[in-house]
Formats: structure tokens, C-alpha cells, sequence
């Protein structure tokens, strides 16, 4: 993939410049979701609801924008969204994206489908960060992914729980995104799971989600994974309060409110809209993580005052790995992180923790001149 160094590390910039730079079935792949793509728009457009107001008078010599999970402090309240097969956008795929996350201070989530193990990504960056887990119908995998990850030294693991099928992705059938040659799930060729199967028509991921995945997870399975795992286990996919309490009765250390990035289910609630039930069914003490739509710090800023005790950034990275490597990973991310302490610079707001309600305005609330186009 050619550099393309005339592109600001803007989210929007960098996806125009990947679409030119990118197969259009892989385009496709990444910007798509499920069924008529409703809940990507939405997640988006929910942040259009807020208007920032801004306390002056208020010594912002020094901003301190880190937050605590698990014990590690992070520099920034992100971290980079699990993302399978990076490859597909770049060649050095995991490895210049951890690489590159690393150098802008920001942890990585590592999914289960990498295309490269999570051996060798973990010692890449400064930390390994977390590890995401599917949970496969053979428990001898799913068991032995979890002892790898704490052995490779990630500090949790994430099960995602919002895929007992695959989405309905449109947009793949269209491109007939097979892509078979292009993708290895590289945790999982120790198993025999790890052959992708043969599929001539029709999504190879969907057809492995309904091969080796557990569509019959439930609580009784998450309170399982607690006692096995030695990590904390975050939950990722939740947007319903009550099943956040469930998850965390089960033994969980934190729930990611998410909707997978609109991949999953046509007109899901935007993982926006569900944050501030799950936050206030949780209480101050459970760290909830906001997923989906971040793109600017702004969108951090929102959901910050929302409860959240930190977020995480999916597609712009591919479209910053897409066009610069490692490179273009740590500039966007650099970037934001200076947005975000600029932003707050000029909130007058010294900590995380004085982004709170305080912060936000209802847009329909200030709005009586401009209508919103939605
Ligand atoms: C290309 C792609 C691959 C993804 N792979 C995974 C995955 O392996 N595991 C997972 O839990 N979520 C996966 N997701 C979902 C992301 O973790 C995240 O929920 C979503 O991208 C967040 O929305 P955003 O892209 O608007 O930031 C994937 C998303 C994309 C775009």
C-alpha cells in the first residue's frame, strides 16, 4: 500500500484516502455493517444530540488526561477496538498497528482473529494491553486462548458476547468479500478451528462464526470464563443495563457498550444512547467503556460526561494503517490524544473527572434555529 502523506490524520480524510488505496470488497468489509446499515449512521449521528459548553476562568496551564483500568494508568482514556485480520489493509498488519498504538501511548485490543498470534504482538509495544476472546463451541480452545493470553501478559480479556451469528453484512455479498487467500486467523492455527472453511459464495466469516462459535452462550458460560481466567474479563456487546448488571453479578471487572460497530443488527440502539442506563445500573465503581463512532475528541468528550471511564477507536485506525503504516497509526492517535487535551484545555476541565454532565447541552434543548437534518 502506497503512502499517502498529503492526508491529515482526520478519521474522514484518512477514510476517503483508503477507499482510493484499498480492494473495494476489503473497503467494504471494514466500512460496512449490518443489514441496511441504519446503526452505523447512528452511532455516529448520536453524538450529534450533545453540544459542549465550555468553563472559563479556570488555569489549564496543565491538562491530566489518564485514566485508571485494572490497576495500569493509560495515558489516554482509548484504546484501539479489536479488529480481526489488519493484514488485509497493510502487510505488516498487527505489527504496525501495535507498534504504531504504542508509540502514541494507547493500548490495543487484540482480537482473536489477528493476522498474526498474539505471541508475537504482545511484546511489540511498550504493553500488550487486552486480549479479545470468542468464545468457541470446543472449550478446549476457547480455555487454551485464555491461558495464552495470560501468558503473553495482556492485562484483561474482553469476550465478546454480540456474535452468536454473524450480522447480516450486505455490503459483502454484494463485493462477494469470500477473501479466503487473504485471511488467517493466526491464533487459531495451533487448532484444528484454525482452517477457514471452503466457501465459493457467500461470507467465509459468517460460515465460520456458525462453525466453531457458540451460539449457546450464556451467563452460566461468562461465570465459567471468570473462574478460568486469571485476567479481569471485560464484556463487550452489552447495551442493555439490565444484562450489565448480569454480566458483572457473573464476576466481570468492566462491560464495553457496544453494538459491534453497527455490524451485527439493523436498528440497534447506538451504543451511545445505551451508555448512560448501563452507567447508571452500574454504579461509579464498574468501569464502562464506550465502543462505536469515536472520530474526533469531541465524540470522547461526550462520552466521557456520559460515564464512560474511557473509549475505544475502531475503523480509523485500519484507514490509518491502510495509509501509513505504523506511522499513520501513531499520528492519528497522536493527534487525537492532543485534540483531546486541547479540548479540554479549552473546556476548562483540568481532569477526566470533571467531564461530567456538566459539560453537555442537549442539542434540541439549545437548538431553536437550526433544525437537525435527521
Ligand atoms: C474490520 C473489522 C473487524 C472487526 N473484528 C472484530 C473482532 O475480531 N472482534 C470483536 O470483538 N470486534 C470486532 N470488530 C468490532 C470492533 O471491535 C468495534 O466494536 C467497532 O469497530 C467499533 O466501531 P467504530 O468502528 O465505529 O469505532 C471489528 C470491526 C471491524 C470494522
Amino acid at each position: 500500500v502506497t503512502e499517502a502523506e498529503h492526508v491529515l490524520p482526520f478519521s474522514d480524510d484518512l477514510e476517503a484516502a483508503a477507499r482510493g488505496l484499498l480492494p473495494s470488497a476489503v473497503f467494504a468489509f471494514i466500512a460496512g455493517g449490518a443489514g441496511h446499515e441504519r446503526t452505523v449512521l447512528r452511532n455516529r449521528a448520536a453524538f450529534d444530540d450533545y453540544r459542549l459548553l465550555p468553563r472559563t476562568l479556570v488555569d489549564v496551564t496543565r491538562v491530566d488526561t489518564s485514566v485508571e483500568l485494572f490497576t495500569r494508568r493509560h495515558a489516554a482514556p482509548l484504546l484501539v477496538a479489536p479488529m480481526g485480520t489488519h493484514r488485509l489493509v497493510h502487510p505488516d498488519g498487527e505489527h504496525a498497528t501495535t507498534r504504531g498504538a504504542s508509540a502514541a501511548g494507547v493500548d490495543l485490543i487484540a482480537s482473536t482473529a489477528s493476522s498474526l498470534p498474539m505471541e508475537v504482538t504482545a511484546p511489540l509495544g511498550t504493553h500488550p494491553g487486552w486480549f479479545q476472546l470468542y468464545v468457541y463451541k470446543d472449550r478446549s480452545i476457547t480455555g487454551d486462548l485464555v491461558d495464552r493470553a495470560a501468558a503473553a501478559g495482556f492485562d484483561a480479556l474482553c469476550v465478546t458476547v454480540d456474535t452468536p451469528v454473524l450480522g447480516d453484512r450486505r455490503r459483502d455479498r454484494r463485493e462477494r468479500f469470500t477473501a479466503r487467500e487473504d485471511i488467517v486467523w493466526a491464533n487459531l492455527l495451533p487448532y484444528a478451528a484454525g482452517a477457514l472453511p471452503d466457501v465459493q459464495d457467500g461470507s467465509v466469516v459468517s460460515s465460520y462464526i456458525a462453525q466453531q462459535l457458540d451460539a449457546s452462550l450464556t451467563i452460566a458460560d461468562l461465570t465459567w470464563l471468570v473462574e478460568r481466567s486469571s485476567l479481569p474479563v471485560v464484556v463487550k456487546g452489552v447495551l442493555d443495563p439490565a444484562d450489565a448488571d448480569r454480566c458483572v453479578s457473573a464476576g466481570a471487572g468492566a462491560v464495553m457498550v457496544s453494538n459491534h460497530g453497527g455490524r451485527q443488527l439493523d436498528r440497534s440502539v447506538s451504543s451511545l444512547e445505551a451508555l448512560p442506563a448501563v452507567v447508571e445500573a452500574l454504579g461509579p465503581d464498574v468501569p464502562v467503556i464506550l465502543d462505536g463512532g469515536i472520530r474526533d475528541a469531541s465524540d470522547v468528550v461526550i462520552a466521557l460526561a456520559l460515564g464512560a471511564r474511557a473509549v475505544t477507536v475502531g475503523r480509523p485506525v485500519l484507514w490509518a494503517l491502510a495509509c501509513g503504516g505504523a506511522d499513520g497509526v501513531e499520528r492519528f492517535l497522536a493527534e487525537l490524544r492532543q485534540d483531546l487535551e486541547r479540548s479540554m484545555q479549552v473546556l476548562g476541565r483540568r481532569g477526566v473527572g470533571e467531564l461530567d454532565h456538566s459539560v453537555l447541552r442537549h442539542a434540541r434543548s439549545t437548538d431553536s434555529t437550526t433544525r437537525s437534518t435527521r
